[in-house]
C-alpha cells in the first residue's frame, strides 16, 4: 500500500469509496481516502454490491473504542473483512476470534510464553538470521528488500514453532495467499483463500500428528501442553491457534520493515539521525510501525446498539476499525504525516489495543530492533533501484517489491560477506 502524504483533505463522496476493494491498496491512495473520512464521515456505513455491508471507523478514538470493548464489539464472528457476512468457524476456538472468558484462558498462558523476557533467549539466533538476511548487500548490487523481508518472520517464528526450514517458503506464500487472494502474483486457481486455508490447516494437523510423541519445546509443543483454564486444547483449537500465530507474524512483520526503509529512502535526513545516534533505533521502530501500520484493519460485530462519534449502529452490524487511519489521526499525533524517528509520545495502534493487543508484539519488537541495529551499523544510505510494487489486500498494507541499492559504511562489506558464508549460516 502506498504510504502517501495528502496535502489537503480531498473532497470525496462516501458512496464512491470502496474500502473493501483490494485494488485501492495496490494502486490507489487509501491515506487520502481515510483522511477525507476522518474529517467528514468518521463513522460511515458502506454497502457492498452483493448486499453485504459494514461500518467504517477511521478516527483514533473510535478505533480504540471498537478494539477495547468486547462486550459491545465481539471478535467471535470474525475479525477480517474477508470473512464479512459469514460467521468465522474459528470463533470461540482461535484466540484472535474469541471473547473473554475463552479468550482470557487461551491468552494468559500464551502471553507468558511469548513475553519479552521469554523471547530474550532467542536474540543471538535472530541476530544470526538477520546477518544472513542482510548479507547480499555486501556486493553492492541492487537488492529486493521486500522479497528478502518476506522470508524474515519464518526465520524466527518458524524456528520458535519448530517448523522444518524446508517448509518455510511454501508457508510464507500460503499466508500471503490468505490475505491477498486476488493479487495476481498470489492467485492460485479460483478459490485462493479457501485453498490457502485448507493447505495451512492440513499442514498443522499433519505437523501436530508427526510430533505428537516427540519431546517438543517449541511454541507448538507449548500450545499442546498448556492448560486453557482447566483443560488442554482440542485438535481443532490447536490447528487454528498455530495458524493464527503463523499468519500474525508472516503477513505483518515484512511490511513493517519495507515501510520503514521506504520512509528512510524518502527522508534520508531521518535515517542520518539514526546513524548519528543509534539509541534512537527503538523509537524509530515504533515510528516505522505507526508509519507502515502493516495490519490495515480489524473487524468486530456489535452485540447491542452502540454510538460512535455520534452515529448510532444497530446490534449485529460489522464495524471495521481502520488502524492505518487511526495512526494518521491529527487528534492523536502531532503532524501525523511527518515521519519522525524520535517521535514521542507515540501511542500508535499498529499492534491493536485492548484485550487482543498483539501477543507477538514483544517478539516482533525484538526482531525489528535487531534488524535495524544491524542495518544502521552497516548501511549509510538506501536508494531506490527500481519501481516499488504494492500488495492488493484490504487487510495488509503490503510492499511486494522494493528494489534498493545500499551505500555501505566502512567495514560493512567484510562484515556482511562474513555473515553470508556457510559457516556463519549455521544458525542452530
Ligand atoms: C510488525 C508485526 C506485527 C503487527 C503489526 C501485528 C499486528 C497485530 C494486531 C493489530 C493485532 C490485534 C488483532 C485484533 O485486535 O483483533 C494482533 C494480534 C495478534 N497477533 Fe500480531 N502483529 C505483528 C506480529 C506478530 C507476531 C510476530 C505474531 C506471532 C509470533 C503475532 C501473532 C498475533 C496473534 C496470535 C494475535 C491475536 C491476539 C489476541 O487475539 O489476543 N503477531 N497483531
Amino acid at each position: 500500500m502506498r504510504l502517501t502524504r495528502p496535502r489537503a483533505v480531498p473532497l470525496l463522496d462516501p458512496a464512491d469509496i470502496d474500502l473493501a476493494d483490494p485494488q485501492l491498496y495496490a494502486a490507489g491512495d487509501p491515506h487520502a481516502v481515510w483522511l477525507a473520512l476522518r474529517e467528514e464521515h468518521p463513522v460511515v456505513r458502506q454497502p457492498l454490491r452483493d448486499g453485504r455491508c459494514f461500518w467504517s471507523a477511521t478516527r483514533y478514538h473510535d478505533v480504540n473504542e471498537v478494539l477495547r470493548d468486547h462486550t459491545r464489539f465481539t471478535s467471535e464472528r470474525g475479525t477480517l473483512l474477508s470473512t464479512l457476512g459469514v460467521d468465522d468457524p474459528a470463533g470461540g476456538k482461535m484466540m484472535a476470534a474469541s471473547d473473554p472468558p475463552v479468550h482470557t484462558a487461551l491468552r494468559e498462558p500464551l502471553s507468558r510464553a511469548m513475553s519479552a523476557r521469554a523471547m530474550r533467549r532467542w536474540e543471538p539466533r535472530i541476530r544470526r538470521m538477520v546477518r544472513r538476511l542482510l548479507a547480499p548487500l555486501a556486493d553492492g548490487a541492487p537488492w529486493d528488500l521486500a522479497a528478502a523481508a518476506a522470508s524474515f518472520p519464518m526465520a524466527f517464528t518458524g524456528t520458535l514453532m519448530g517448523l522444518p526450514e524446508a517448509d518455510w517458503p511454501r508457508l510464507t506464500r500460503l499466508t500471503t495467499m490468505a490475505v491477498a487472494p486476488t493479487d495476481e502474483e498470489f492467485r492460485e486457481g479460483r478459490g485462493t483463500l479457501v485453498a490457502a486455508h485448507h493447505e495451512l490447516f492440513e499442514y498443522f494437523a499433519d505437523h501436530l500428528h508427526a510430533t505428537r510423541s516427540a519431546a517438543d519445546d517449541s511454541l507448538v509443543g507449548f500450545l499442546r501442553e498448556m492448560a486453557a483454564g482447566d483443560r488442554r486444547l482440542r485438535q481443532d483449537e490447536l490447528v487454528y491457534n498455530c495458524y493464527s500465530l503463523l499468519l500474525g507474524a508472516n503477513v505483518t512483520t515484512p511490511h513493517a520493515v519495507a515501510g520503514t526503509v521506504l520512509a528512510f529512502i524518502e527522508e534520508p535526513a531521518q535515517y542520518a539521525r539514526l546513524i548519528a545516534d543509534p539509541h534512537l533505533v527503538p523509537r524509530a521502530i515504533e515510528e516505522g510501525l505507526r508509519w507502515s501500520s502493516p495490519a490495515n484493519h480489524f473487524m468486530r460485530y456489535t452485540t447491542m446498539e452502540v454510538e460512535l462519534s455520534g452515529v448510532r449502529i444497530a446490534p449485529g452490524q460489522a464495524v471495521v476499525a481502520w488502524l492505518g487511519s487511526a495512526n494518521r489521526d491529527r487528534r492523536a499525533f502531532a503532524d501525523p504525516f511527518a515521519f519522525d524517528v524520535a517521535r514521542s509520545p507515540n501511542r500508535h495502534v499498529a499492534f491493536g489495543f485492548g484485550p487482543h493487543y498483539c501477543v507477538g508484539a514483544p517478539l516482533a519488537r525484538i526482531a525489528l530492533r535487531i534488524l535495524f541495529e544491524e542495518t544502521v551499523q552497516n548501511v549509510a544510505a538506501f536508494e531506490h533501484a527500481g519501481p516499488v510494487e504494492h500488495l492488493a489486500s484490504d487487510f495488509v498494507a503490503g510492499v511486494k517489491r522494493l528494489p534498493v541499492s545500499a551505500q555501505l559504511r566502512p567495514g560493512a562489506a567484510r562484515r556482511l560477506s562474513a555473515a553470508g558464508t556457510p559457516r556463519a549460516e549455521g544458525v542452530s
